[in-house]
Order: structure tokens, then C-alpha cells, then sequence
């Protein structure tokens, strides 16, 4: 027998006697949940005043720039770290080729500039794929019913660039194509974004947790009935994504997703035993929804059910999370 994992017999040993009392228990806990663990998601719109319910998204909002920059305020306030920026793109804007993407005074890179001269010193997170910007929803270039894959890299890398000189900190490639961190990396380098984070979505899974999100930015009426297994990951696999992490490692990546988190916690834990980067997870819509649901039902302690989530993903080795209920999780940890 292993020596190393006999931890004693009963009845000297008993596991409950560090349980006693709370001090004790805070003693020995093995993880920590802190605000510097979080990132809020956030989504804008354009036009004026505008706040927007998102009916699938329990109290997530859809901001104007002008309403955003008040609420970033509070974000700020609770000293949550980041927030990952998305875009809800109108209708006469979206495009087959979805080339509004690289439009450098888009919704987006306007957001990005009165962000980051509001707020300098806050980490601005933004997402590099066309789903916002495409008539049919997709995160890259359709042909014959196909995501071209290398077209796709050309422009996802024109997208970062516009989005790196807007201002963003770090550029996270959410498309799933093969060898855009890659191309990606060289380019922002070439144009002199040496120092702009590259956190890529390495592991994204085609999940069915992302229903929220769509509506959110509007992509899921564009979509239809398709769906995105031909890039992103089957949900059956996890060797693979190992694989996946490995290659975006050796592209340059400087910190990999997991995504989503609850459901695959094996796979963060199992991405951890292996490699030294940082992961992040993201806990998506439809986690959060979950939750918000329940709590509606009066079926669950939404907070305290979303407390252990966040615990349970920072136990399995992420060192960051992405979560619609950041601020509610802050002002608890406060
Ligand atoms: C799109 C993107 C998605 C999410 C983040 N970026 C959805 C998708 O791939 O269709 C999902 C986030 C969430 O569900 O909270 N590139």
C-alpha cells in the first residue's frame, strides 16, 4: 500500500475534528475566492440612455456607452480587476462577410477609447470573433456552407489589431479557428502591440449553455437552426483538448479558457496538472441563468449556490473567472 495516502484509522483519526468550528475550518481551507479572481462580462449597445433587459439573462443589461461608463464605475468601486466587453450589433449592420468587425470606429473600439480614458487602469477583456457582426451568426467567413479557416485568421487578425489600438488589454480569440493565436501574436507584434495579452478561448466547447449569450448579442436568431460543431469542441472529448491548449501554447498564448466551466471542471483541472499557464474560466449564460432561474423558483440561494460554483471551478485550477454575477459575488466578499 501507498504509504503516502494512509491518513490514519478510526477511531484515533476523525476527519470531523477539524470541522468543529468555523475558525478551524477557515484554517484549513484549500481554496480561496477573492474579488482579484474576477471578471464581469458586460454588454453595449449603441445610441443614448439606454439600458436593455435581456429576458433569457437575468438582470445582465445591454448599456450605452454614456449608462456603461456609470455602472464601470461601481464595477470599479467593488475592485473587481477586468471586464470582457461584447457588443450588440444592429441589424443594418450585420453583413454576410461581417465586415463591420473591422470597422475601426465600430460600436466596439468607440466603447474600448471612453473605457480606457475613463478608466486607464482597469483590464479591458475583448472577444475576437464575427459572431456580432455576421448575417448568419457564425464566428468566421461562410463559403459553400463551410467556416473557411485561413480567410477567417486573416480578418480575426485585422479585427485584433483595430481592437488593440482602441485600447484593449487583452485580445481573446474566441473563434475556435486552427492557428489564429499564431497569426494573431505575429501581427499585433509587427504593428507594435508587443505588450497587448493574448488570452485564448483554447478549449470552447460546442455547448448548449450559450443560449443566453445569443440573445444577448443577437446572434441567436441569425443561427437559426445551425449550429458550431465544425470549430468549436464535441463536449464528448477531452484529450483533445489538450491538444487544443498545447498548440495555442505554442503560438503564444499567455493565458488559455476554458470554457464553458461548471460542466467541465475536469477539463480545467486536467489542463492544470499539465501546463504552467494561467487558466480562466468561463462560468457562461447559461450557468448563470441556471441559477438565476432557480432562485426565481425559489428552488436555490442563488448567492450561495453561486459562491460554491465559483469555488468549485477555482478548486479544479482556474485563476480567474468570467461571471455574469461578479458584482453580487463582490459586494458579498466585501
Ligand atoms: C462568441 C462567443 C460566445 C460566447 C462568448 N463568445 C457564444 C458562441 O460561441 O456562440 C458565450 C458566452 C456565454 O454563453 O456566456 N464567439
Amino acid at each position: 500500500m501507498n504509504k503516502r495516502f494512509t491518513i490514519g484509522k478510526f477511531p484515533r483519526t476523525r476527519l470531523r475534528r477539524n470541522r468543529q468550528s468555523p475558525w478551524c475550518r477557515n484554517l484549513i481551507s484549500e481554496t480561496e475566492l477573492s474579488v482579484n479572481d474576477l471578471i464581469y462580462p458586460m454588454f453595449v449597445t449603441n445610441g443614448k440612455k439606454i439600458t436593455e433587459n435581456i429576458k433569457s439573462l437575468p438582470s445582465v443589461k445591454r448599456y450605452s456607452i454614456d449608462i456603461i461608463l456609470k455602472k464601470i464605475e461601481e464595477v470599479k468601486k467593488l475592485g473587481i480587476p477586468a471586464i470582457a466587453l461584447f457588443p450588440y450589433v444592429e441589424k443594418k449592420l450585420k453583413t454576410f462577410d461581417g465586415k463591420e468587425a473591422l470597422n475601426k470606429n465600430n460600436l466596439i473600439c468607440k466603447s474600448i477609447k471612453e473605457i480606457k480614458k475613463k478608466f486607464p487602469d482597469l483590464g479591458l477583456i475583448c472577444d475576437v470573433a464575427l459572431d456580432p457582426y455576421t448575417t448568419h451568426g457564425h464566428d468566421g467567413i461562410l463559403r459553400n456552407n463551410c467556416i473557411v479557416n485561413d480567410e477567417t485568421i486573416e480578418i480575426l487578425s485585422q479585427q485584433a489589431i483595430i481592437q488593440a489600438e482602441a485600447g484593449a488589454d487583452i485580445i481573446a480569440p474566441s473563434d475556435m479557428m486552427d492557428g489564429r493565436i499564431g497569426v494573431i501574436r505575429d501581427r499585433l507584434d509587427n504593428e507594435g502591440f508587443g505588450n497587448t495579452i493574448i488570452l485564448s478561448y483554447a478549449a470552447k466547447f460546442a455547448s448548449n449553455f450559450y443560449g443566453p449569450f445569443r440573445d444577448a448579442v443577437g446572434s441567436s436568431k441569425s443561427l437559426g437552426k445551425t449550429d458550431k460543431k465544425t470549430y468549436q469542441m464535441n463536449f464528448q472529448n477531452s484529450n483533445e483538448a489538450i491538444r487544443e491548449v498545447s498548440m495555442d501554447i505554442n503560438e503564444g498564448a499567455d493565458m488559455v479558457m476554458i470554457k464553458p466551466a461548471l460542466p467541465y471542471l475536469d477539463i480545467i483541472s486536467k489542463v492544470k496538472r499539465k501546463f504552467n499557464i494561467p487558466i480562466f474560466a468561463y462560468q457562461v449564460s447559461g450557468e448563470y441563468s441556471m441559477l438565476k432561474h432557480a432562485e426565481k423558483e425559489n428552488s436555490l440561494n442563488y448567492k450561495k449556490c453561486l459562491y460554491e460554483s465559483l469555488i468549485s471551478i477555482k478548486r479544479a485550477g482556474a485563476s480567474a473567472i468570467f461571471c455574469y454575477g461578479a458584482i453580487d459575488i463582490a459586494k458579498n466578499l466585501k
